[in-house]
């Protein structure tokens, strides 16, 4: 191990690394636009990514990704705060919601749930929250949609807390909603922090902060605001829980923040607490130990990210990969761990704003993204340490839709084993094959349904082959954690159907949650899993 310069360190220490989810709609892109407002990489909001590329139909998304080679899916944003380099890591949403949404969230040290005021907690926050809190990072919740007319705020403190079973502490508290929101109460100054006009949020906006004994605190709000505020804070002064810095490093409280960023309400006072309460890159898990960037000067990074640039002409990927420690430098030469040999990074791009660019330095913490001539998958480790070591792998996620595949043409056999095998290493689509037979009959699984049409099209495009795709009933998947389980004598019920994945790994595909259960049950000692290893 290579001892690290103050330089780097310094580096490093200043880089906060964090995801936004988000149920579509919840307003995942309005808050992005607006940290970068504050963050003064863009002048004025509105000017980030187009909202179409995150609500156009499947036909334009083609177009989209064509058009716009990696943009589209790859948003990883990069400003300055403050003092601080920021990456948000963008996790699409809509129908384009596929593995990559929970991959990302590999690459981040925290994320950032938007909660839709009106609604609460939505089906895709579910989903991708489950895998923050299997990673025990910091999750911090902005409660949006003030200016609307919301639930009640002990209403959707509850439903976090049964919804996602994480506990919460609001750090600030709405006071009005919809037509009446004047702004929040911060608990630990006790003071009323009232927003001003932002120019329908085009601008920052002046925050004023009033000691809610203050006198002039009868100007900014209305007598009835201010005795609902004070009941409602004793009662949860009572009975909430405590601030708990540790708790929330462990992801196991979450600090709530009430605002919304369309008319950039409580956005800044957000970013600031935020960025106070998360910490820089933390040590990641490998072979040799964790890996503590903060003492380990070498570079090194995995992969968890993999986008095909749609450019047919020359077929080249984009590799993502997270910079877990030291300093990298545009061209370097690094130790490819699962190839086995040195590799040379070119090409090296980062998003700023809207554009991308090409960079010639990054450090742990942010992301990038690299030229790839088909050498990385997902989850591989890069390093320039003497000393090599492999980053732990990334889960694979289950695949919520099963299709059939079948080639049209039977004499495009190779071209279509080949696609459809590369397309499966990118990580768009995973494919299995019938427990008994081998590769004639492929069942492909995918995350979101997008994922089949991405499949076809690309498969069509680049590798010449038409496909039809026989949808399957099947809506679970599980690993089976004890692989010495004979799975011939296997018993589930009639409708599970027995697979293997490229590595022959059984799994099993279920209808129902019933069904799961039953061969549980029927299966004395059998360990099921919803997530599996790369
Ligand atoms: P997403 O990325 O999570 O999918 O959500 P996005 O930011 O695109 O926001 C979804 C819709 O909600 C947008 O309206 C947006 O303007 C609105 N929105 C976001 N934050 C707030 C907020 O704090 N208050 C209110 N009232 N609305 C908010 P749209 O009508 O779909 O788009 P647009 O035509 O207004 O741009």
């Amino acid at each position: 191990m290579s001892q690290i310069t103050n330089e780097v360190k310094n580096q490093i220490k200043k880089r906060r690394t964090f995801a936004i989810i988000s149920h579509p709609d919840a307003g995942k892109t309005t808050l992005t636009e607006k940290f970068l407002l504050y963050g003064g990489a863009i002048n004025q909001a509105g000017s980030v990514k187009g909202k179409a590329t995150a609500k156009h139909a499947v036909s334009d998304w083609m177009e989209i990704e064509k058009e716009r080679g990696i943009s589209v899916t790859s948003s990883v944003l990069q400003f300055n705060y403050d003092g601080y380099c920021i990456n948000i890591l963008d996790t699409p949403g809509h129908q384009d919601f596929s593995e990559d949404t929970y991959r990302t969230l590999m690459a981040a040290d925290s994320a950032v749930m938007v909660i839709d005021a009106s609604k609460g907690v939505e089906a895709q926050t579910r989903k991708l929250f489950k895998v923050c809190t299997m990673r025990h990072i910091p999750i911090f919740t902005f409660i949006n949609k003030m200016d609307r007319e919301a639930m009640d705020t002990f209403e959707l403190l509850d439903d976090i807390e049964n919804e996602l079973g994480i506990a919460t502490c609001p750090i600030n508290w709405p006071i009005g909603s919809g037509k009446e929101f004047r702004g929040v109460y911060d608990r630990a100054s006790k003071k009323v922090e009232i927003f001003s006009d932002t120019k329908k949020g085009t601008t920052q906006g002046e925050v004023k902060k009033v000691d809610i004994n203050d006198p002039e605190i009868s100007w900014l709000i209305t007598d009835d605001q201010r005795v609902q505020l004070e009941e409602e804070i004793e009662l949860q002064d009572g009975a909430g829980a405590e601030f708990d810095q540790e708790l929330v490093s462990k992801g196991e409280l979450s600090p709530v923040f009430f605002g919304s960023a369309l008319t950039n309400f409580g956005v800044e006072t957000f970013l600031q607490h935020f960025l106070q309460m998360t910490t820089s890159p933390l040590p990641r898990t490998s072979d040799r130990g964790p890996i503590d960037p903060m003492e380990e000067g070498d570079f090194s990074a995995f992969v968890f990210k993999i986008q095909a640039n749609m450019n047919k002409a020359h077929r080249d990927r984009i590799a993502f990969m997270r910079i877990c420690s030291g300093e990298f430098e545009a061209g370097m030469d690094v130790y490819h761990m699962q190839g086995g040999k040195k590799v040379r990074l070119s090409q090296p791009q980062q998003m700023m704003a809207s554009e991308r660019k090409m960079i010639s330095k990054a450090y742990g913490g942010d992301i990038i993204g690299v030229f790839d001539p088909g050498i990385f998958s997902i989850g591989d480790t890069l390093t320039t340490a003497q000393d090599k070591f492999t980053y732990e792998g990334i889960p694979t996620f289950a695949p919520e839709h099963f299709a059939r595949v079948r080639q049209v043409d039977t004499m495009k056999r190779k071209q279509f084993i080949k696609g459809i095998n590369q397309i499966a290493q990118e990580g768009a689509i995973q494919i299995f094959q019938e427990y008994n037979t081998g590769m004639e009959e492929i069942i492909v699984g995918v995350v979101g349904v997008l994922q089949f049409d991405v499949l076809k099209y690309r498969l069509e495009n680049e590798y010449n082959v038409e496909i039809r795709l026989e949808n399957l009933p099947y809506e679970y998947i599980r690993w089976i954690e004890n692989e010495e389980i004979d799975l011939d004598k296997l018993t589930g019920t009639s409708d599970m159907k027995k697979v293997k994945d490229l590595k022959g790994r059984p799994l099993l595909l279920f209808v129902n949650e019933w069904s799961i259960r039953m061969t549980v049950d029927r299966n004395e000692g059998l360990k099921l899993t919803e997530f599996g290893r790369s």
